[in-house]
C-alpha cells in the first residue's frame, strides 16, 4: 500500500468512527425520548380515564365500564381496560415486583413498566389507581405494544446508515481531491525530479505552487540542483586543467623515455661494436696467426649476432604484431624446460628455483609454447637477478575462477594462475606502475634493456591473459600471470 492510500484509508476510518459515535449517541437519545413520550401519553390518558371512571361509577358502574370500553375502541394503539387488582393472576404478580408492590400498597401510585403479555409479547404497561366505592381496589390498565417501537428503531438505524455512508462518500471524495492536489501530485513531481537528478539532469526546474512543506522541499531541491551544477562546472574546468598538465607531463616523460632508449641502444649496440672494431683492427694489423684470426672472426660473428638480436627485439617490439602458433600445451612441461635452461645461471649465483603445483590443478592451455616460455623466462630471470645469494625463486601453479580482466563479458571463467615470487628487495612503490613500460629499467646500462616485462605483458595479452605485480611481505616481489584454460581441459 503506498503512502497516498494509507493516508486516505486512515482519514476515512477516522471519519467513519466519528460518524458511528455521533450516530450512536443520537440514536440512544431519540429512543429514550420516544419511550418517555409513550409513558407520558399512557399516564395522561390513564389519569383522565381514572377520574372519569371514579366520577361515573357512583352513577352506574356499568356505564363506567362502558366508558372504558369506548375509549379502548377509539384508540387502536392502546389497550385500555379497567381491572380489579385482586383479580390479577398470581404468576403475573410474581414475575413483576413493581406490579406486586403496586397491588400491595394501601395508597398506590401510578406505575409504568415494560413487561410481557399472555402471548409473551413485549408491552409497556401503565397502571393508574381508580378510587371506586367499596373495598375492592381497581385500576386503569393501559398497555401498548412495543412492535411499532421496534419499527421506529429500525427506521432510525437505516436512516443513520444512509446518512453516514453519504457523508463518508462525500468527505472521501473531498479528501481524495485534496490529497491528490496537495500531497500526491507534488510528491510525484518531487520523486520524478529525484530520479532525474540521479540520471544527471541538474536543471532547477521544479515548480510546485503554494506555501507548505512540500513547496519548501521543492525550493531546497532546486537550490541543491543549482549548487550541484556550479560544482559540476567547476570540476569540469579543473579536469580540463589537470588534463592539460598531464599532457605536458607525458610529453616530458616521452622525451626522457626517448633519451633512455637512445642511451640503452647506444650502450647495447656500442659494446659489441667496440669489440667488433677492436677485433677487426687486430685482423687488419696482420700480426695474428691463422688460429687467432679465426678466433677474432668468431668473436666478431658472436657480437654481430648480439647486435642482430637487439635490433630484432626492437623491431619486434615496434612492429607489435606477432604470429601466434597456438597448440594445446602442458604449461608445467614449458615451465620445466625454462627451469632446465635457467638452472645453471641460478646455481651460479647460489639461487634455487622451486616449482610448486596445487594438486589436481588443470594445466593445459591453447597457447604458443615459445612465446609463453619467453614470458616465463623474462619474469623468472628478473627474479633471479633480484634475488640475494641463497635466495629462492618460487613458481606456483594453480587454478582460479575469475571475471576476465581483459574482456567485458561478466561471466566467471576458470584460469591458470602462475605466481613467480622472489626474496629480493621488491619494487619501489613509485616504480610499480612503470615497470611494464617499454625500456623502463633500474638496472645499470648493459645489464637490462627494460623490455622483458613489457614483452611479457604484451605476449600474455595476445593470448587473452594478463600479468599483475605486487610486493611481498616482508620483502621480495610477486608476479602473477593468468591464462585461460583450454576449454576441454
Ligand atoms: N623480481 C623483481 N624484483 C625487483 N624489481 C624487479 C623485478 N622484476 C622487474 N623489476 C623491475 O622492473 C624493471 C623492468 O623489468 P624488465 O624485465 O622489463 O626490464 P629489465 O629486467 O630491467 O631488463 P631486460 O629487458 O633485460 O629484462 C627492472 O629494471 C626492475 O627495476
Ligand atoms: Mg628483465
Amino acid at each position: 500500500m503506498n503512502l497516498f492510500s494509507k493516508i486516505y484509508s486512515y482519514l476515512l476510518l477516522g471519519i467513519f468512527s466519528l460518524l458511528i459515535v455521533d450516530g450512536n449517541l443520537n440514536y440512544e437519545a431519540q429512543i429514550e425520548q420516544f419511550d418517555l413520550d409513550m409513558e407520558e401519553k399512557a399516564i395522561q390518558i390513564g389519569t383522565i380515564m381514572a377520574g372519569m371512571i371514579a366520577h361515573t361509577w357512583n352513577e352506574s358502574p356499568r356505564k363506567a365500564i362502558q366508558l372504558v370500553e369506548d375509549a379502548d375502541r377509539a384508540d387502536t394503539q392502546l389497550d385500555i381496560r379497567f381491572v380489579w387488582l385482586d383479580e390479577i393472576p398470581q404468576d403475573r404478580k410474581r414475575r413483576n415486583p413493581v406490579l406486586q408492590s403496586f397491588i400491595d400498597s394501601d395508597t398506590p401510585q401510578v406505575i409504568s413498566f415494560i413487561g410481557r403479555d399472555e402471548h409473551r409479547r413485549k408491552h409497556r404497561f401503565t397502571y393508574i389507581p381508580v378510587a371506586v366505592p367499596g373495598d375492592r381496589p381497581g385500576a386503569v390498565q393501559i398497555s401498548e405494544s412495543l412492535a411499532h417501537f421496534r419499527e421506529y428503531t429500525q427506521k432510525i438505524l437505516i436512516r443513520f446508515l444512509l446518512i453516514s455512508s453519504l457523508l463518508a462518500l462525500i468527505s472521501g471524495i473531498i479528501l481524495y481531491c485534496f490529497i491528490t492536489m496537495k500531497i500526491k501530485s507534488p510528491l510525484e513531481k518531487l520523486t520524478r525530479k529525484a530520479i532525474e537528478i540521479g540520471k544527471g539532469n541538474l536543471e532547477a526546474d521544479l515548480e510546485i505552487k503554494g506555501d507548505d512543506e512540500l513547496v519548501n522541499l521543492a525550493r531546497i531541491m532546486n537550490d541543491m540542483c543549482t549548487r550541484l551544477l556550479i560544482a559540476q562546472e567547476k570540476i569540469h574546468f579543473e579536469n580540463l586543467a589537470r588534463l592539460k598538465t598531464l599532457e605536458q607531463l607525458r610529453h616530458t616523460e616521452k622525451l626522457s623515455t626517448v633519451g633512455q632508449i637512445a642511451a640503452g641502444i647506444a650502450h647495447e649496440i656500442g659494446t659489441p661494436l667496440n669489440v667488433v672494431d677492436g677485433r677487426a683492427k687486430m685482423i687488419i694489423s696482420e700480426d695474428l696467426d691463422r688460429e687467432e684470426i679465426i678466433g677474432c672472426a668468431k668473436i666478431i660473428k658472436t657480437q654481430a649476432e648480439r647486435i642482430t638480436l637487439i635490433i630484432r627485439q626492437l623491431l619486434d617490439f615496434s612492429r607489435k604484431k606477432r604470429t601466434i602458433m597456438r597448440a594445446s600445451e602442458n604449461v608445467l612441461t614449458l615451465l620445466r624446460q625454462v627451469f632446465h635452461l635457467l638452472t645453471p645461471i641460478a646455481t651460479k649465483q647460489g639461487i634455487s628455483l622451486n616449482l610448486k603445483v596445487v594438486s589436481e590443478a588443470k594445466v593445459s592451455c591453447f597457447i604458443d609454447a615459445q612465446q609463453i616460455q619467453q614470458v616465463f623466462m623474462n619474469v623468472i630471470m628478473n627474479g633471479i637477478q633480484a634475488s640475494p645469494e641463497k635466495g629462492t625463486v618460487l613458481v606456483e601453479v594453480s587454478n582460479i575462477h575469475l571475471r576476465s580482466m581483459l574482456h567485458t563479458d561478466d561471466q566467471m571463467k576458470e584460469f591458470l594462475r602462475i605466481d613467480i615470487s622472489d626474496e629480493g628487495q621488491g619494487i619501489a612503490a613509485e616504480n610499480l606502475d612503470k615497470i611494464f613500460t617499454p625500456f623502463f629499467t633500474t638496472k645499470s646500462i648493459g645489464l637490462g634493456t627494460g623490455l622483458g616485462l613489457s614483452v611479457a605483458q604484451e605476449l600474455l595479452e595476445e593470448h587473452g591473459g594478463w600479468i599483475e605485480v605486487d610486493n611481498r611481505q616482508p620483502k621480495g616481489a610477486k608476479f602473477s600471470m593468468f591464462l585461460g584454460l583450454e576449454e576441454s581441459a
